[in-house]
């Protein structure tokens, strides 16, 4: 009942402004099918063409060692039509973005503050590469290489991103690997233990994740375990064997002791992210929370559309109250009154009503002589 008074509500505010209560998937749409850039640029405010890393609602990803922001036409529909994409990187002492190809995009990724190691294996028989990355330099990761960063220093550090394909996608290496059917895993592996694959399945961190140990060493770090849930989903088709629970899908980050920190974020930031986890971007609202508590996105919604029902209701009135006025006023005594006046344009009862039948004049005709 709620719900749907929630979405009727909901679909009268989009009535009133087409960009309100919009699913960013609805705009991508929306934009895709614009005729031209004037069309596009229509469609969107003047704030919709900045992406906020810092603040962002959607395209994290967490892990024991920092996390990645990605603004990409998924969440930023700006987008589309540029072919280009971003990611921030916020890497904490030693953090290490994992192994991961992009399938539709190259990266060109620049070390802010901080030396990166980096390298990537672009195809069967082609090298490893290998480089140390310092500040102000960027590293180049042709389309569909499999490759990583990972800051060497003991500090928090930075990098930028550029992607040439407005939706360049992610897919990590591990993550999915461990996630195809296990018996295909084995074989791929010479044949080892369902066991072993689940054993090593279940430590799969997420990313960013903690680096090399040489590193943790040298900063004076130690891992005591990383949330694993990027893990691929286990359906029907890549089940483990019965006999083979699998480890549980382990917690969410909150909560998980990290070595990094993250930037501090405004209550407010903190508020609008509780509502849109990484892994449920649907573009939908929902009423709560995680934690329970009443999404404070929907409550605005609900004041400004209450706000405007109130406007609306308020000029009927008023229209009704003056329509009932005007005709007892025709029906006390005006005799000139014809049916269809009603609809005469206005300008026409301006100039029988003030006698005035000359020339149209604007502001910027030349004076009559
Ligand atoms: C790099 O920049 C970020 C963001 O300003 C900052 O938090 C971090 O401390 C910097 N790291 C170094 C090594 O300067």
């Amino acid at each position: 009942m709620l719900t749907k008074s929630l979405y009727l509500l909901l679909a009268v505010s989009a009535m009133v402004s087409p960009t309100l209560g919009q699913s960013p998937a609805q705009k991508v749409a929306d934009l895709r099918l614009a005729a031209s850039m004037v069309d596009r640029v229509k469609l969107l405010q003047d704030n919709e063409f900045v992406f906020d890393f810092l603040h962002p609602i959607s395209g994290e990803s967490d892990g024991g060692g920092g996390h990645t922001v990605s603004a990409s036409v998924g969440n930023f529909p700006a987008l589309v039509g540029t072919g280009m994409a971003m990611t921030i990187g916020f890497l904490g002492p030693c953090g290490y973005n994992t192994p991961h190809t992009h399938p539709r995009a190259t990266e060109f990724n620049f070390a802010v503050n901080g030396t990166l190691q980096t390298g990537f294996l672009a195809e069967n028989g082609a090298r490893f590469v290998f480089n140390e990355v310092p500040p102000g330099s960027a590293a180049i990761f042709p389309k569909g290489v499999i490759h990583f960063e990972m800051n060497t220093e003991c500090e928090d550090v930075l990098f930028v991103a550029a992607f040439n394909d407005e939706d360049p996608g992610v897919d990590q290496i591990a993550q999915r690997f461990f996630g195809l059917p296990p018996k295909f895993v084995a074989a791929a592996l010479g044949d080892i233990g369902i066991e072993q694959i689940a054993g090593l399945e279940s430590k799969i961190p997420n990313n960013v994740a903690l680096g090399t140990e040489e590193c943790l060493k040298r900063c004076g770090l130690t891992n005591s375990g990383q949330p694993t849930s990027q893990r691929q989903p286990r359906v029907a088709a890549n089940a483990l064997p019965s006999g083979y629970s699998g480890p549980s899908a382990a917690a969410a980050p909150s909560g998980t002791p990290t070595h990094y920190a993250t930037p501090a974020t405004s209550p407010a930031a903190v508020a609008v992210s509780a509502t849109a986890s990484p892994t449920s971007l649907s573009g939908q609202l929902s009423l709560n929370d995680e934690s329970g508590k009443t999404n404070p996105v929907i409550i605005a919604l609900i004041v400004i559309v209450g706000v405007l029902l109130a406007g609306y209701a308020f000029i009927i009135v008023g229209w009704c109250l003056r329509r009932r006025n005007e005709k007892k006023s025709r029906s006390g005594g005006n005799k000139y009154f014809k049916p269809g006046a009603d609809f005469a344009p206005q300008a026409a009862s301006f100039h029988s009503d003030k006698g005035y039948g000359g020339p149209h004049s604007t502001p910027y005709d030349p004076p009559t002589q």
